[in-house]
């Protein structure tokens, strides 16, 4: 079977058990505070385990991109070494809500693997939880029954808490799980040691290949378990791992995901896969590190240098890094392998497809900029090695300069240095890293308190109102304290909200709660997963009483205007670029909108006035809104939704349309009875993001027409200032080359005045100790003091001369010395300066023969000659 074809057994074999399928959810997540990317299948369903979301089947089934390169499930650095861990994996799982749990999750996953994959049972093992003192959880006595009935007991191994206790993360829905393994070694290897005495101790070829979670608790923030109103199960299994134990391969490199891309590696580096073990884990690393950023990118999530960006980017790095050094590739490959990648998976996880040549690009623009700070870097490497002097070390020092400024693993400046007999100061390094660490976790971390309950929520948790209203009275449901760095706040939860929770790139609402005489604001309001957090600075008296909220309507109307706004624009956009035109970001608050969208060239002025033009006019026709509230998915997309990529899954969506033929979205934002409210519209700025990406701001409304008044008086004041002539632009280009002409000439004059006064001042030079000295104050600025000077130089042997000048209400000074005179009398330019200076209340310096100042006071012009003269004589 080809992986393709495993894939579906699998979807098919759940739905023959009744479980819907649904598509992956982005493998980059936007929501959730303590996750950035999706590190298993359960993680869109979250919510719907902890209670917070309704679920709407009760059986479900998919094949979902994961990423584990950060936080509790991190395999960046095994990836390559070995054959079986990656950083970007496709998880198949199957899920209950409160529906089957164990009895059947064992039985199906057996059925599955033994009945549909013909997998010979004897290779397999099973591990059940065996307890942990410290959580006061015995062992999974159930799941060691469930067991039996299928395997012998010799196939069933407890396991610990690492293994056997399944967390998301520091927080969230966990619960024991039962593994099952499978032994691939041959008869010899096995006759040597039992495969059972092999499970979970990373050997290569005796591997875990599913995960079956019995979800039953909630992991507090204090470390408490908290038992879930209900029971589920999550399983996943590692399609990569499975399909090499179909395709009998001793790696998941060797299998149909991988080799179209190994083959392409090596025919673009001309290194053979399977030459020496070194080239071959660089071949791994570049195949495997490839999926994950292009997957990311085409999930939204383009390298950057903060977050979920700077991960992608360093995910990115480290492929240019391995095939720099390992491959000698110093020209961009992993771009190159992305139409491979389309071809392979294209078909399956359309985004792909749809944004490959985004995709492309982006890669290699990234390729090239880091290429090149290699090449720096290397070159700050040679030229610190050349100083060493003998030295044998590097300090930890300058290598934490490579890698923190020029993105330099350690493990390259260990290896570089090792190639000239070399060490590197590596616990030097790793403290420099380690304080690094410290100061930005510093300035990010968060204290989270755990929940305090104020009132049970019973089917009301955050209902959003606020698309009909502005104020709504609420009950806190509960609250946390959250405590940073630099303050403390606290989060509410109520029961239904008018406020407006920032997603979708529409900031949250601000507003009020009140209670009798009490008012507190709200400063902000936030998404977590699904619930609505609104922050306070500090608590209500009584939490418990019922509160008038109240949205701040100004801010929600601005917001409001600009992200219908944004939908217009994005539609008209598309209209005069193309359909290539794809939103790739966007921010919509009060003052303006802030759109970024995939585009190749900067947009004309033609262009923008188009778009523009179009936005206007529909926002004249005062198309009324049309809105779809809580709609099944497929039938926004029949009904023409824009791409769903980037959007969570979800099975009920709100589509907004203005004029569905023009404009028609999903989105959860607030939108504008009818575009008329929005007044005007304009296009403020336009620019490059990164390579592919454009960024557009714009306003609307009062801002709009505020920004076209302001435009319009400043025409107006030009105009009265040019006694209103009637072509304005071509008074103003007059003016311009007039001026132009007239500093030419007045340049012109400064020189031949200057110079006339050279044969004067020459005339009127003093001696003082045997040399020519001339001070004197004249016409004229800094350039042509100097002019005059080097004028005078040719005609003078021995000589000192100072010119004080006066320009745009400034004193400036210029000192000559002939070379034999500060020989002789040791009298230095850049010296005499710094004193004479002190009496225009100013500074300056230059060369011993040549030096200049400035200063604030042309009063002190005669003095600071004087002050020079004096130094002259005493020299
Ligand atoms: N959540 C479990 C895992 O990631 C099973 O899906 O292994």
């Amino acid at each position: 079977m080809t992986s393709a074809e495993i894939r579906n057994t699998f979807l098919e074999f759940f739905t023959s058990k009744q479980h819907q399928i649904v598509p992956s959810a982005p493998m980059v997540i936007k929501n959730d505070p303590t996750l950035m990317f999706t590190n298993a299948g359960m993680n869109q369903f979250k919510d719907i385990f902890l209670g917070n979301s309704p679920m709407q089947y009760s059986r479900i089934a998919d094949s979902q991109k994961c990423l584990r390169v950060s936080g509790k499930h991190n395999d960046l650095e095994e990836v390559g070494r070995d054959t079986y861990h990656h950083t970007m994996f496709e998880m198949l799982g199957n899920w209950s809500f409160g529906d089957y749990f164990k009895k059947e999750a064992i039985a199906w996953a057996w059925e599955y693997l033994t009945d549909v994959l013909k997998i010979n049972p004897e290779l397999l093992y099973v591990t059940v939880f065996g307890g942990d003192e410290s959580d006061g959880l015995g062992i999974d006595q159930e799941a060691y029954d469930f067991w039996k009935a299928i395997v012998p007991e010799d196939k069933i191994i407890y396991g610990s808490k690492k293994d056997n206790f399944w967390e998301m993360g520091d927080t969230g829905p966990c619960g024991p799980c039962s593994e099952i393994h499978i032994d691939l070694r041959d008869d010899a290897e096995k006759k040597e040691i039992a495969g059972r005495d092999l499970v979970n101790e990373d050997h290569p070829e005796v591997i875990e290949i599913w995960n079956l979670v019995f979800i039953e608790f909630n992991r507090m923030a204090s470390g408490k378990l908290v038992s879930l109103p209900a029971k589920h199960v999550d399983t996943g299994m590692g399609f990569e791992r499975l399909t090499r134990v179909i395709q009998h391969k001793k790696s998941n490199y060797d299998t149909d995901v991988f080799m179209p891309l190994i083959n392409e590696i090596a025919r673009l580096s001309n290194v053979a896969y399977g030459k020496s073990e070194e080239t071959d884990i660089a071949i791994r690393v570049i195949a495997d590190h490839l999926r994950a950023v292009a997957f990311a990118i085409a999930d939204g999530q383009l390298p950057s240098n903060a977050k979920a960006g700077y991960v992608i980017r360093r995910i990115l790095r480290r492929a240019v890094r391995y095939a720099f050094t390992f491959l000698n590739v110093e020209e961009p490959l992993v771009s190159q392998l992305v139409s491979v990648l389309v071809k392979q998976m294209g078909d399956f996880y359309p985004e792909l497809k749809s944004q490959a040549d985004l995709i492309q690009k982006v890669i290699r623009e990234e390729e090239l900029s880091f290429l090149r700070t290699l090449h720096q870097g290397i070159q700050k490497f040679e030229n610190y090695v050349a100083k060493l002097d003998g030295n044998k070390t590097i300090s930890g020092d300058f290598a934490f300069e490579l890698y923190d400024t020029f993105g330099f693993p350690i493990d390259l400046t260990s290896l570089m240095a090792s190639e000239k007999n070399l060490e590197v100061d590596i616990n030097g390094f790793n403290k420099q890293l380690e304080a690094q660490k410290n100061r930005s976790r510093q300035a990010a971390a968060k204290d989270l308190d755990d929940w305090v309950v104020v009132h049970e929520s019973g089917d009301e948790e955050s209902v959003f109102s606020g698309y009909d209203s502005l104020s709504e009275d609420i009950r806190i449901l509960r609250y946390r304290r959250v405590k940073t760095k630099k303050a403390e706040h606290f989060q509410l939860v109520f029961d239904r909200t008018p406020f407006y929770a920032e997603s979708g790139g529409q900031v949250g609402d601000r507003g009020w709660i009140s209670y009798g005489d009490e008012r507190i604001a709200i400063i902000d309001t936030q998404k977590e997963n699904n619930l609505s957090v609104h922050i306070v600075s500090k608590l209500p008296a009584d939490p418990a009483v019922t509160f008038k909220a109240e949205v701040d309507a100004y801010k929600r109307l601005m917001t409001t205007n600009n992200h219908s706004a944004t939908h217009l624009m994005h539609a008209a956009l598309k209209e005069v670029l193309g359909d290539h035109v794809e939103q790739k970001g966007s921010l919509v608050n009060e003052e303006y909108l802030r759109f970024d969208f995939s585009h190749f060239a900067k947009m004309t002025a033609e262009e923008i006035r188009k778009v523009e033009h179009i936005v206007n006019r529909r926002i004249r026709k005062n198309i009324a809104i049309d809105e779809k509230r809580d709609i099944p998915m497929d039938e926004a997309i029949e009904m023409g939704a824009t791409a769903l990529f980037g959007e969570k899954y979800g099975d009920r969506v709100r589509v907004i349309a203005f004029d569905p033929e023009f404009s028609l979205e999903l989105c959860g934002g607030t939108h504008v009875p009818a575009t008329g409210q929005l007044g005007s519209f304009r296009i403020i700025s336009e620019g490059a993001i990164a390579a592919g990406i454009r960024r557009i701001e714009a306003i609307t409304a009062d801002k709009a027409e505020a920004y076209m008044d302001e435009q319009v008086d400043t025409v107006q004041n030009v105009k009265t200032l040019f006694k209103n002539q009637k072509d304005i632009v071509k008074a103003v280009q007059q003016l311009i080359d007039q001026n132009s002409i007239l500093q030419k000439e007045t340049e012109r004059l400064h020189k031949e005045k200057a110079l006339a006064v050279k044969d004067d001042l020459i005339k009127a030079k003093e001696q003082i100790n045997g040399f020519d000295f001339i001070g004197s104050k004249i016409d004229g600025d800094a350039q042509a003091a100097k002019d005059l000077a080097f004028a005078i130089k040719g005609k003078l042997k021995n000589f000192l001369l100072v010119f004080g000048y006066e320009s745009n209400g400034k004193a400036g000074l210029t000192i000559m010395v002939s070379e034999n005179l500060s020989k002789e009398k040791g009298l230095n330019a850049g010296q005499l300066i710094r004193e004479a200076a002190k009496e225009i209340k100013g500074g300056g310096g230059g060369q011993p023969h040549f030096a200049s100042a400035g200063g604030k006071d042309p009063n002190g012009i005669e003095a600071a000659i004087a002050k020079v003269k004096e130094l002259a004589e005493k020299a």
